[in-house]
C-alpha cells in the first residue's frame, strides 16, 4: 500500500512538472501583446482603425470581382470593396484577378485579347457552383464580368474602393484611364471623402506614378514580404500591403512605428485574423468579411 502512494506521489508530481514546463514554453513562444482596439470614429486612413478589406469582394460566398459578390460584401459589414483591374483589346478597365478568363469564366482567351462587348457575354458565375457545389445558387449563373465604371457606378460615393493595378507593364494606359474614371466620379480631388479611395500595386513603378500625378491619393505598395528599407516606400506610400505568412509582431512593430499602415492579405482564418489584430496590423484582406466584422465588433 505504502509503495501504491509513492507511485502516485510521484505521477502527481510528474503531472505537476509538465503542465509547469508546458506553460513556460508557451509564454516563451508567444510574445506579450495587449490586444487591439478599433475606432470606428476615426477615418479609414487612420492607425486607430482597422479596415476590413473584402477580397475580390466576399468572394467565400459568391464568384469573385462580381456585383452580386460586392454586394455580399457590402452587408456583411466589409469597410472596402478590393478590385483587381485588367485591360480589355478596347482600352475598358474590367475588374477580374488573372490575365486570362479561363478560372472565372467560361471562355480561355486573355483580356487583352477581346473586347468589353466580347466580355460581357461571358459567364462569370457558373464556375463558382461547380466548385462549391454546397452553397452554389442558381443565381449566380450568368453573372458578368464588370468594370470598374460599372462597380462604382453601382455602388456609388458612400462605398470605399481598394483597387489593384495589375500588371502595368502589360497596360501602359492602365494609370491615365484608371485616374480618368476616378476623376469623372468625383473619385479625386479635395472633394473626395478621406478613405475612399486606396490604390494598391506590387509594382513600385506603377505607384510612383500615381503619386507624381497626384500626391494625394493614398496608395498601398503590396509586397510578398516586409520591406528592408522603409523610408523609400514611405515617399508615396501610406502603407503596404503584404502576405500575413510573413508578417509578425516584430515587423509589424517596426512598419507601424515608421507610421506605416500595414494591410496583411489574404486571411481567412478567424484564429489567425486575432493574432495578426493582436500584433498590430491596420487592415486585413479577407474572403470572408463577414468573419473579420465579427472579430472587430
Ligand atoms: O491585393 C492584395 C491581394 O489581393 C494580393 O493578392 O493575388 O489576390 O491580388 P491577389
Ligand atoms: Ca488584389
Amino acid at each position: 500500500m505504502k509503495k501504491i502512494s509513492k507511485w502516485i506521489l510521484l505521477l502527481l508530481l510528474l503531472f505537476v512538472l509538465v503542465g509547469y514546463m508546458t506553460d513556460w514554453s508557451s509564454s516563451k513562444e508567444m510574445p506579450s501583446v495587449k490586444g487591439f482596439e478599433n475606432d470606428r470614429s476615426q477615418s479609414l486612413l487612420s492607425p486607430e482603425r482597422i479596415v476590413n478589406i473584402a477580397h475580390r469582394g466576399a468572394s467565400a460566398h459568391a464568384p469573385e470581382h462580381t456585383l452580386v459578390s460586392y454586394e455580399y460584401a457590402q452587408k456583411m459589414g466589409a469597410d472596402y470593396l478590393e478590385i483587381d483591374l485588367h485591360m480589355s483589346a478596347d482600352g475598358e478597365l474590367v475588374a477580374i484577378h488573372d490575365q486570362s478568363l479561363e478560372r472565372t469564366t467560361n471562355h480561355q482567351q486573355l483580356v487583352s485579347e477581346m473586347e468589353l462587348k466580347e466580355i460581357k457575354e461571358l459567364d462569370a458565375g457558373s464556375w463558382f457552383n461547380q466548385k462549391n457545389p454546397s452553397i452554389a445558387k442558381e443565381s449566380f449563373d450568368h453573372l458578368e464580368v464588370p468594370t470598374l465604371t460599372e462597380v462604382i457606378e453601382h455602388f456609388g460615393n458612400e462605398a470605399n474602393y481598394y483597387i489593384e493595378i495589375k500588371a502595368p507593364k502589360l497596360y501602359p494606359e492602365m494609370i491615365d484611364k484608371l485616374l480618368e474614371v476616378l476623376s469623372a466620379h468625383n473619385l479625386l480631388g479635395k472633394d473626395r471623402r478621406e478613405g475612399s479611395i486606396i490604390i494598391q500595386s506590387f509594382s513600385a513603378e506603377a505607384l510612383q506614378k500615381v503619386h507624381n500625378q497626384d500626391p494625394s491619393i493614398p496608395l498601398i505598395q503590396l509586397m510578398k514580404q516586409p520591406p528592408k528599407d522603409l523610408n523609400t516606400v514611405k515617399q508615396y506610400a501610406v502603407g503596404v500591403g503584404i502576405n500575413y505568412k510573413s508578417l509578425d509582431l516584430k515587423s509589424i512593430t517596426e512598419l507601424r512605428e515608421a507610421e506605416l499602415l500595414v494591410h496583411a492579405y489574404t486571411v481567412n482564418h478567424p484564429e489567425k485574423m486575432r493574432q495578426l489584430l493582436e500584433w498590430g496590423v491596420t487592415g486585413i484582406f479577407t474572403d470572408y468579411p463577414d468573419v473579420l466584422a465579427g472579430i472587430l465588433e
